[in-house]
């Protein structure tokens, strides 16, 4: 039975990651932004926009992937979260099909590592804890198939993030049961 996929939390800049997939927080157009998105498209360079302006946007919740062009990840996967209306308006359910989604292109992929930005927190208001809750859940939850996925990472900006994610990612421990 080969080993579980290996989650992990760090606290960094996304564009900087040298793995399989980075996935932006984008918008439905697909067209850049600022942000985690604008990050991505300075550092991957105008070959990006190009290749993202001839795949005519993306509806929340869903995921789709690019060349990496100049960043140093082979290939960007990108997704659209909810925006924050208050939490009774699915958008828990839409900001977990955004890892869902990505991790699905991941595994049609067959890429080994992925790198998650924290995912509608910034402009779209989504509040980090919950935000980090529903990822970590999301992303064990796509990862329960076998599939050549080996990594997520999750690079937080701030370490207010980082907190929230090792305590999830922590908890995971707890409730398998594993460890002292
Ligand atoms: N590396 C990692 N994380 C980053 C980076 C970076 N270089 N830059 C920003 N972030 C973090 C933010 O601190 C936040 O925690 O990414 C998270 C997501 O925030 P946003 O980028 O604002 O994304 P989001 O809240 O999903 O809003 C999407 O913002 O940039 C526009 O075009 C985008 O319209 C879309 C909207």
């Amino acid at each position: 039975m080969p080993d579980s996929p290996h989650l992990l939390a760090i606290q960094g800049d996304i564009t900087k990651l040298k793995v399989d997939a980075i996935v932006n927080a984008a918008n439905p157009s697909l067209l850049g932004g600022g942000g985690v998105d604008g990050a991505i498209h300075r550092a991957a360079g105008p070959g990006l926009l190009e290749e993202c302006r001839a795949l005519g946007g993306c509806p929340t919740g869903e995921a789709r992937i690019t060349g990496g062009h100049r960043l140093p990840a082979r290939l960007v996967i990108h997704t659209v979260g909810p925006v924050w209306r208050g939490g009774a308006r699915g958008e828990s359910a839409l900001l977990a099909a955004c890892y869902r989604n990505a991790l699905g292109l991941a595994r049609a992929h067959g890429l080994g590592s992925v790198a998650f930005p924290c995912i509608s927190t910034g402009v779209y208001g989504y509040p980090s804890e919950s935000a980090a809750r529903v990822a970590v859940a999301s992303v064990r939850e796509a990862l329960k198939d076998p599939g050549p996925v080996r990594e997520v990472v999750f690079c937080c900006f701030s370490p207010a993030d980082l907190a929230h994610y090792e305590r999830e990612l922590g908890s995971g421990r707890s409730s398998s049961g594993a460890g002292p």
